[in-house]
Parts: structure tokens; sequence; C-alpha cells
């Protein structure tokens, strides 16, 4: 390719955009730049509050800090502002006089959240852990918090300076009403992972910036509740501090209008009232602001993005209590957590190491007014559970491998075209688009787990490949194989003829190649869609999505109903009449069932046990809901499909269609008449040329008795009225059904 002029400033423009900014502010206006100007100085004067804040100091001018529950209780009209007539600055106790939490809550937090006396914790916390929440539908008070003016939008083009007063009123009753929680017990799932490296843009290298790791570790937390049935779902961010020696961690949500960094150490203290702890959190939380730079790293995004979350969230404040890893000791844990990190060998009992464990919680909203209890959140910790999904995906591609090996045998065993004919091109239809939507479901989940891109990629590649390659190579053939089956009729096929139809001009069959593409294409477009709707499902509600993913999966599973279908249009002998009927190996094979037993039992068993695994076992991976009836209703529909492909084999193919249904197939062994006979120039001796073998057949013609003696058997004649021995035929057929005279479709036998 030549890189002319053109592209040469295209790629310019491009890197200039991607690059302008090298600060990567997001600021495009003078207004967005003076908006993040107040932003950062409201920060770092927030900051210096901070630094001057002691364990015995209340919060001063901070934002979302400056009132409390008890300011509201005297007054609840208060607005938040500084100073606050007879408000006691220079003292910190933690009653509801000073913080923002209710007495009653305050109450629970020291005596039935908090655990006291000394345990062993575990240090690292990087897990997702599951458990339930029950909202208690308290009546507290709402403590106002008002979001800054400036955090709002420009107005219009003109307005440069953004305002600065502090709308001293609550928010609208629309918004309070959008983030209310009405559900009364839920789920909660809580992501923890560590904060205490940062890594900054242009190096890739990590900062440790907690010197205090042995006591004390810093954590994003991301909350996420929701009722049963995924209606209503709350997703909070939070930062939190972790302290090891209890066990506990205390969690707040960061908004517009809560700059909660600088209550963090107020807050993890609170009923212990300890001065060295104080310093250490507050230590901890300078740390965080020097590492992360913090004023000079605010950007747009981040602000917008507090805007948006303080007007459509509540703010929460998190108090959540370990269960302690018993009959552990310090040295262990980190022998535990050195092999996690790096897998040596040590003698660590990782399979049996307990889950990460939230025994219990208290998740408080000030300015909603809302209390969840968190009880008996749970999950392995996070090498653990990346371990069991590779050792799933494991066991996926061993699925996956015997699905490609069952696959050839049954290819192996179909290698006719008459065979191959039996075969329903929509059973395996099914399985190719159940394959196809694997292999991208597979794929796109390796953006989003990067641990696990390698064995990802694996089963995403197996999928791929038997999906692409050996399905639709079987679907290509048994599609040529059916080609002339086309424009037929349902109940000419029943009565094997292409009798009765309009004889068309005969039809050029597509050829393989032409075959191959219009399928390949199909297959495309079948895996587009697929991918669309999946991804779409993702995102629609649980209680649209489980009933329709249900009949999704019930559809998926009956793969065994088209062949059920095409036995039944084929009309396979019963098994009984064609040991009786033992007219030579011929007849023998073209009664044999098309299916495999082997493949047939094998592909349902490594189709059902994954959809068994997802429905039924309590800690999969996908934290997928329970339904034991479904997985049994699936299971009931599989074998009942198999039975009847078993009696089909057993008592005739058509046993379960009316009889008036089955007309009378195509008989290839009829006589002729003779004005037939001499439409084929017959010779004296009423024979007619085998244009296969070229010799002659003896027939058998209706008005002339001397021909009687012919056994009827030993010729066919096409619906087109061409003659043939009847071995000559038959093995023709095994590799075409077309005339091998005039190309027109012949009816399988
Ligand atoms: C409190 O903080 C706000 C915003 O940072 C500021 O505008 C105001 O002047 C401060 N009040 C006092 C008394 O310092
Ligand atoms: C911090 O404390 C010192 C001494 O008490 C005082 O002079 C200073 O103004 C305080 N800084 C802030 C931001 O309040
Ligand atoms: C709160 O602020 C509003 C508007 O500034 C004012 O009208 C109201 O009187 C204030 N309330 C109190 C209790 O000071
Ligand atoms: C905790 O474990 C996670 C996951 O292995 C790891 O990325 C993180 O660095 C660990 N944190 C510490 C402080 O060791
Ligand atoms: C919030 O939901 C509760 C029911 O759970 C209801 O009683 C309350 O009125 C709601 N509050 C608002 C502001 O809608
Ligand atoms: C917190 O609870 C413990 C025991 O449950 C008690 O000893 C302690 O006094 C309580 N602290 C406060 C400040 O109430
Ligand atoms: C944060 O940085 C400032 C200035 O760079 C320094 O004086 C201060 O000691 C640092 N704080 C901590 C806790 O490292
Ligand atoms: C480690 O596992 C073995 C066998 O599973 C068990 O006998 C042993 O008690 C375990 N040790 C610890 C410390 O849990
Ligand atoms: C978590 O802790 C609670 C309280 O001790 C306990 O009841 C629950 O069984 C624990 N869960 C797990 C999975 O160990
Ligand atoms: C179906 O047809 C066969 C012969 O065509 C006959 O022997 C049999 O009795 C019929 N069965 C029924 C249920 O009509
Ligand atoms: C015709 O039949 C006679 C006797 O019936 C036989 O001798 C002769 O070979 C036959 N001709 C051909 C071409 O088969
Ligand atoms: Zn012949």
């Amino acid at each position: 390719m030549e890189i002319d002029g053109n592209t040469l400033v295209l790629v310019f423009v491009f890197l200039f955009i991607l690059y302008s900014n090298p600060s990567g502010d997001g600021v495009t206006s003078q207004y967005e730049y003076n908006q993040l100007q107040t932003l950062k100085a409201q920060y770092q004067d927030e900051y210096s509050q901070f630094q001057n804040l002691t364990s015995d100091n209340n919060f001063r001018n901070i934002t979302g800090l400056r009132l409390s529950y008890g300011d509201v209780l005297r007054n609840p009209d208060i607005n938040a502002t500084y100073p606050i007539e007879g408000k006691d600055y220079d003292h910190w106790y933690s009653d509801e006089k000073y913080t923002l939490l209710p007495e009653d809550v305050l109450h629970e937090v020291n005596n039935s959240v908090w655990q006291h006396g000394k345990n062993v914790y575990p240090a690292n916390l990087t897990s997702t852990l599951h458990g339930r929440v029950v909202n208690s539908h308290g009546n507290y008070l709402k403590v106002p918090m008002p979001i800054p003016e400036y955090y709002e939008p420009a107005q219009d083009l003109s307005q440069n300076q953004p305002a600065f007063n502090e709308p001293y009123f609550t928010d609208p009753a629309g918004r309070e009403a959008a983030r209310n929680i009405t559900f009364d017990e839920g789920e909660i799932v809580i992501e923890i992972s560590s904060a205490d490296t940062t890594s900054s843009f242009f190096e890739d290298e990590h900062h440790f910036h907690n010197s205090q790791s042995d006591k004390l570790r810093f954590l994003h937390m991301n909350l996420h509740f929701s009722d049963p049935a995924y209606n209503e779902k709350h997703v909070i961010n939070t930062k939190a501090i972790y302290d090891i020696k209890n066990g506990r961690i205390m969690a707040i949500s960061e908004s517009a209008k809560f700059h909660s960094l600088f209550a963090l150490p107020h807050y993890i203290n609170l009923k212990s009232e300890d001065e060295a702890f104080f310093n250490a959190v507050k230590t901890l939380v300078e740390e965080y602001w020097n590492a992360t730079d913090f004023v000079n790293t605010r950007s747009m995004a981040y602000l917008q993005d507090s805007y948006a979350t303080a007007n459509f969230k509540c703010e929460f404040l998190a108090f959540l209590q370990l269960e302690p890893w018993w009959g552990y000791s310090q040295e262990q844990l980190k022998i535990v957590d050195e092999e996690l990190m790096w897998p040596l060998g040590r003698r660590a009992n990782l399979s049996s190491l307990p889950p990460v464990n939230i025994s219990s919680g208290i998740i408080y909203s000030p300015d909603c007014g809302i209390k969840l209890q968190v009880s008996n959140a749970h999950g392995l910790r996070y090498e653990l559970q990346v371990r069991k999904m590779r050792k799933l995906l494991l066991c996926g591609a061993l699925l996956l491998a015997s699905q490609i090996y069952l696959l050839l045998s049954q290819m192996q065993h179909t290698n006719t075209p008459s065979m191959v004919n039996k075969i329903s091109y929509w059973c395996f239809s099914l399985m190719n688009l159940v394959d196809g939507s694997l292999a991208i479901i597979f794929f796109v989940l390796t953006s989003s787990i990067p641990v696990l891109y390698l064995p990802l990629i694996m089963c995403s590649f197996a999928c791929l490949i038997l999906a692409s390659v050996f399905e639709i190579r079987y679907l290509i053939s048994v599609y040529a194989s059916q080609a002339n089956e086309q424009s037929v009729g349902i109940m000419t096929l029943l009565r094997r003829s292409t009798e009765g139809e309009e004889r068309r001009t005969p039809t050029v069959m597509p050829d393989e190649a032409s075959i191959s593409t219009s399928l390949y294409r199909t297959y495309i477009v079948k895996m587009f869609f697929s991918m669309i709707v999946i991804l779409s499902m993702t995102t629609w509600p649980q209680s649209v999505r489980m009933p329709i993913e249900c009949i999704i999966i019930f559809l998926l599973n009956s793969y065994w109903v088209p062949q059920i279908a095409r036995n039944a249009i084929k009309g396979n002998e019963p098994r009984r009449r064609q040991i009786f009927a033992n007219d030579g190996p011929q007849h023998q094979r073209q009664n044999k069932m098309p299916l495999l037993w082997s493949f047939t039992i094998g592909t349902s068993v490594i189709r059902f046990v994954p959809v068994a695994y997802v429905y039924t076992v309590p800690s999969n991976v996908f934290y997928h809901h329970q339904d034991r009836l479904f997985v049994a209703v699936v299971a009931l529909w599989l074998v009942l499909q198999m039975g009847v492909l078993y009696s089909q084999e057993i008592i005739g193919a058509r046993w379960f269609l009316p009889n008036y249904s089955i007309p009378e197939g195509y008989s290839y062994h009829k006589g002729i008449s003779s004005g037939e006979l001499l439409e084929h120039g017959s010779s004296a001796n009423y024979t007619i040329d085998c244009a296969i073998c070229m010799t002659d057949v003896a027939v058998y013609v209706d008005d002339i008795d001397e021909t009687h003696k012919v056994d009827k058997d030993s010729y066919m004649v096409t619906p087109c009225g061409h003659i043939f021995h009847t071995q000559c035929l038959e093995n023709w057929m095994s590799y075409k059904l077309q005339c091998p005279v005039c190309r027109a479709p012949l009816p399988p036998l």
C-alpha cells in the first residue's frame, strides 16, 4: 500500500486529537476550566483542614460533613453552612451530636457489628463476595447534603464563571424517589480490590504507598445490591479502610456532595476513640493523597462523574465485620498469601482455605435515611476463584474435544450420500448455532477476565473449530444430498417420490462450492444475530431474562426433534422386519439408522452437563440462580427425544403417524407398458440397455405374457422412466441421487 500525503495528514490529525491534551483533564471550555480550578482549590482547602484534624476535633468546612445527625434533629430545616451557630467544633465524640449517624446505628455498630477482642484475619481481601441484605426501613431523618453549585454544567455558552453558592435546600422529590430503596430483602455483591498500589499514567510500575500495610489496608469496594428479581439495582463505589487487627472495614462513598476521603479516620475509629489508631489512618489517607497526586489528577471526567453520582445516588457509609480465620496463625497466613501470589508449592492448604466472609455489617445512608443490614457475604479469594474457573474451563475444553471426536465418528458412519440424506439438516444446524454462540461468549469473556485469557481463548478456538469447520462441513454434505428435495412438498417426500409434482426442467444441482458459500453466509449472519441477542440479554432485567433464558435453553435442547421428523419422512423399516427380510447386505445398510447411538447419547450428555452445572450447583462461578425443576424438565425432555429415536429404530420410524397420512412410497420395481418399451427402442428379446453397465436388462412388460417370467426386483424404473439393473442403480444411488441419464432427482430408497 502506498502512503500518500492525505493519509499522513489524517494520521497526524488522529494523533493530535489523541494526544492534544497531555494533562488529560478533559477541559473543553473556559467555563469547565474554571469549574475544575474551583474543585481543585476546594479540595486543597479541605485537605489543609484535614491536616489540622485531630482525634478530638470536629469537621469544619468540608463538603458533606458540615452537619451532624444531631444538628438535623435539633432543627430539621437547617442549612449546611459553616460555621453553624452553637456547634461545638473543638471536640469529637462518637455520638449523634457529632457524627452523621443516629444513636441506634452507632449502638448497633459498636455492639452487634464490630467484634471486640483480637483475632486472626486475612490480610489481602481481593475477592468478590455474595451475600444477603435486609432493609430495616428505619424512620431516620435525612441529613441535607447540597451539591456545590459550581459542579453544575454551564447554562449557556457565554457563561464563563461558575456560580459559587451552595443551594442550601434538599433535592427535588422526584430524584429522591428514584434513589429510594424499596425492597425488604435482597442480594448484595461486594467487589473488593486493593488500592494500596497506584499506577501512574505514564509508567507501568506500581508505587506502593502504604507504609502500614501490616495493620491497615486501603481498599476500593464496589457494593451492588438489588432485590432478588433484579428490578431495582444500586451500585455504590466506595473507598474503604481495612483494619486488619480487628477485621473491620469502613467504606464510604464519594461524590460531589460528600468529600468523604477526609471522614475515614474518624469513622473507622468510631467508638474506640484511640488516638494512635486515628493518626495511623490519617497518615494512610495522606499517603494516598500524596501517592495519587490527588488534586492534580482531578479531571473533568471525575467532576462530571461525581456530579452525576451526587444527583442520582445516595451516599453510604458501610461498617463491615469479617469472620476470623480460625485456626490460622499469622505465619500461616503469610505463607498462604505468598503461595497465592507466586505459586511455588509451599506447604499451604489452599483447597481448605476458608472463604472471605463478612459475617455482619451495616450500610447506612445519611442523606436518604436508609439502613441496610448485611449478613454472610462470602466468596473465595480472587486467586482461588480464578483457579476454580480455570479448572472449569479445562473441563469445558475436554467436553468440546469429545464432542469433536464424536462428530468425526458420526461423519465416518454416514459417509455415503444415501446415509447423509437421512440426517436432519436442522438438527445439526441447531447444534451449530449453540457452538458458534459459545465461541462468541468465550471470546467476549476474554476481555472481561484477562487473567483467564489463555484458557478462554482455547475454549473459544475449540468451539470455533467445531462449529465452523467440522459442523459446517457436515452440514454442507447434508445440504448437498438433500438439495433435490428443496422444492418438494412434505407429502411428496413422505411418499418418497417426485411424482405428481409438476415436472420441472431438471434443475441443475448446486455444486458444493456454491452450497458452502451460501451456508457460510447464513452461518455468519446467524452468529451476528446471536451475538447481538446475547449482548443485549445481559442488560435485561432479571424478571424478563429468566423466563426467556429458560425458553431459549429448552428450545436449543430440542435438537433431536428435527431428526425424529426426518426419520419419519425417510420411513425406516422396523428392526424386527429387517431381521426377517434378510435380503442381502444392501438392504441391511439402507435400513441402518443414520445417527450413531454413541453420538446421540454422548452429545446429549455433553450438552446437558453445563446446563446442569449452571442451574444446580449453588457455588457455580456464574452466580446463576438455581432452578432444579427446570434442569429436571430439560433432562426429561432429552430422554424423551432419545426414547422416541430408539423406538423409531425398534418399531419403525413412522409409528406415531396416523395410517392415512402415510401414502404409498414410490416403487422402483414395476412393470412397464409396451409403449414405454418401444420408447426405449427395445430389442427383440424385450430387453433394454442398462446405461450403467452397458448390458441388457430384461424387463417385465405388462401386456406381453412372454416377459412375465422376469423378476420385477431385478431391475428398477426411475420416475423419469429410465431403467437400470437393481444392483447398478443401487450402487449409483449411494453416491448420487440423480438419474445417471437425465440428471433428474431420484427419490432415495
Ligand atoms: C467553606 O467552604 C466553601 C467552599 O469551599 C467556601 O466558599 C467558604 O468560604 C468556606 N467558608 C468559610 C467560613 O471558610
Ligand atoms: C491549622 O491550625 C493552625 C494552628 O492551629 C492554624 O493557624 C491554621 O489556620 C489551621 N489551618 C486551617 C486550614 O484551618
Ligand atoms: C436556609 O437557606 C435558605 C436560603 O438561603 C433561607 O431562606 C433559610 O432561612 C435558611 N434556613 C435556616 C434555618 O437558616
Ligand atoms: C492482594 O491480592 C491481589 C490479587 O492477587 C494482588 O493483585 C494485590 O497486589 C495484593 N495486595 C497486596 C497488598 O498484597
Ligand atoms: C421509599 O420507599 C419506602 C418503602 O420502602 C416508602 O415508604 C417511602 O415513602 C419511599 N420514599 C420516597 C421518598 O419515595
Ligand atoms: C462499645 O462496645 C463495647 C463492648 O460491646 C463497650 O465496652 C464499649 O464501651 C462501647 N463503646 C462505646 C463508646 O460505647
Ligand atoms: C505528602 O507530601 C508532602 C509534600 O510532598 C510531605 O510533606 C508529606 O510528609 C507527605 N505525607 C506523607 C504522609 O507522606
Ligand atoms: C491441610 O489439608 C490436609 C488434608 O486435606 C488436612 O489433613 C490438614 O489438617 C490441613 N491443614 C490445615 C492447616 O488446615
Ligand atoms: C460466614 O460467617 C457467618 C457468621 O459467623 C456464618 O454463619 C457463615 O456460615 C459463614 N459463611 C461461610 C460460607 O463460611
Ligand atoms: C394401517 O394400514 C395397514 C396396511 O396399509 C393395515 O394393515 C393396518 O391395519 C392399518 N392400521 C390402522 C390402525 O388403520
Ligand atoms: C435373444 O434370445 C435368444 C433366445 O431366446 C438368445 O439366443 C439370444 O442370444 C438373445 N439375444 C440377446 C441379444 O440377448
Ligand atoms: Zn446395469
